[in-house]
Order: structure tokens, then sequence, then C-alpha cells
């Protein structure tokens, strides 16, 4: 299998959309580490004992850089934390923005940077040296108004994921990013109950794009952001 003998780290690997990416490695023969925040998301997932689990605020630099030390050699690292806000411009305060560039970009960044050290240290060849995927989101590709902080900090994880993607390229290691539409996940069905929810993107076909893009299958791909909008 694409994945035996290779370590795969998941952010937010117990979230809705994360939980199938971790499921999937699993399913292709990965070793997954996947990180978590609130004791209660434990309960929800069904893979607790198949995989290395690690408590972490990925929001703490010193956390994050201890995470990918104690994974060690990782092959690739899938970056799904994040969280959205909506607002008018008005009411965004400073704080607001700030937090929604924290939560989105300044996790993905810390997660990049502690990678691409890992990746690197393992050694591997200048042709297959690791593989990041980042989750950035419809609107930071189509502008759109009302969510201006969550829509901006989306974008910077854009620019992360292509500015790295030439960094890292002698290093063999690919980034990559795809962008949901929103998704059918339980948060979205409660939140918009009227909505089409055939036409959302399912998490699982999200997930399948996510870890062909983190595999050794993904051979060339670098420094693309994948819209998986399905028909919505
Ligand atoms: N849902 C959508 O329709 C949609 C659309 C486009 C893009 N996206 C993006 O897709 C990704 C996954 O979305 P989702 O719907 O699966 O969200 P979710 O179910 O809320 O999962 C997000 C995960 O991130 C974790 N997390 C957040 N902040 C963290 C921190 N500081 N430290 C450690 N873990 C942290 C959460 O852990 P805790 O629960 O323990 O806090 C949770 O496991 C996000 O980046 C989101 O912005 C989602």
């Amino acid at each position: 299998m694409p994945f035996t003998n290779r370590h795969c780290l998941v952010t937010g690997g117990t979230g809705a959309l994360g939980s199938e990416v971790v499921r999937d490695l699993l399913g292709h023969g990965a070793e997954v580490h996947v990180t978590w925040r609130e004791a209660r998301e434990l309960d929800r997932i069904d893979f607790k004992d198949h995989v290395t689990l690690h408590e972490v605020d990925l929001g703490d630099e010193a956390s994050v850089a201890a995470v990918y030390a104690k994974a060690g050699p990782i092959y690739a690292s899938i970056h799904v934390a994040g969280g959205f806000a909506m607002g008018p411009i008005q009411d965004v305060t400073q704080s607001d923005f700030e937090s929604m560039m924290r939560l989105n970009a300044g996790t993905c960044f810390l997660c990049c940077r502690e990678a691409v050290k890992a990746m690197r240290a393992a050694g591997r060849s200048a042709e297959d040296g690791g593989r990041i995927v980042n989750v950035i989101a419809r609107p930071a590709m189509e502008p759109t108004g009302g969510m201006l902080a969550y829509s901006t900090s989306k974008a910077a994880v854009a620019s992360l994921t292509q500015c790295l993607a030439k960094e890292v390229l002698d290093d063999g290691i690919l980034v990559n990013a795809v962008a949901p539409s929103i998704m059918d996940t339980p948060a979205n069905r409660a939140a918009m109950p009227d909505a089409d929810f055939d036409a959302w993107p399912k998490v699982e076909e999200v997930a399948r794009t996510m870890v062909w893009l983190a595999s050794p299958a993904n051979a060339l791909t670098t420094g693309t952001l994948v819209p998986v909008y399905g028909r919505a």
C-alpha cells in the first residue's frame, strides 16, 4: 500500500474533515499521528487505538515543535486544524481579526515550519522528500463579503502554501492546499437546515483528494490550490 511504513501527521484529525483524512490514511497503510485538544472530541472518533495521539494547542510554538520532535521522521504533514467566523466589517474587532489569523494562518505556519524541519532531518531523496497539504477555503479563491477575517486568514494560508512550495522544491517536498466550499458536516447541517445537502462536497471525497496529494503517487504536483467544490 502506498503509505506502508510512512508516518503521517494530521492536525485537527479529530474534527469532521480531519477524521476522514485519518481513516483514509489508515486504509492506505499509514502510521498516523493525530493532534487533539478537546477531550470530548476523542469520544467521537473510532480510530483512537490505531493512531498516535498528541495533545496540543497548535497556537503554542513550543508545543508544536515538541509534537513534531516526538512524531519523528514524518513523510506527510496534513494541516486540517482551523476555524470559521463571519460578520460584517464594522463588527469585526482587532482581536477577532487577529484570532482568525492566529487560528488559520498561525497554526498552519508553525506546522509547516516544523514539518519541513522533520522532513529534511529524515534525509530522504531530493525526488521524494515529503508532502505537505494545507486547507484553505473557497472564499480565499473567490473573494466574498461578510467573512473577511476568515477569508483573509485562508488567503494567507494559500500564499504560505505557494511560497513554501517554491522554497522547498529542491528538498523534494511537495506542498499543496485544497479549497473546500461548504462541506457536508453535522455543524453545517445544523447551521443551514434549509440548504441542499446533496450539493455539498462530502468530507470523505475531500479527504480522498488530500490523501492523494499527500501520497508518493503525487510525484509532480506542488504549489497548487485545488478547488474541491463538487456541485456547490
Ligand atoms: N466545514 C466547512 O464547510 C469548511 C469549508 C472550507 C474550509 N474548511 C476548513 O476545513 C478545516 C476542517 O474543517 P471542519 O469542518 O472539519 O472543522 P472542525 O470539525 O471544527 O475541525 C477543526 C479541528 O481543528 C482543531 N483545532 C482548532 N484549533 C486548534 C488549536 N489551536 N489547536 C489544536 N487543534 C485545533 C479542532 O480541535 P478542537 O475541536 O478540539 O478544538 C478540530 O479538531 C478547517 O481548516 C476549516 O477552516 C471547512
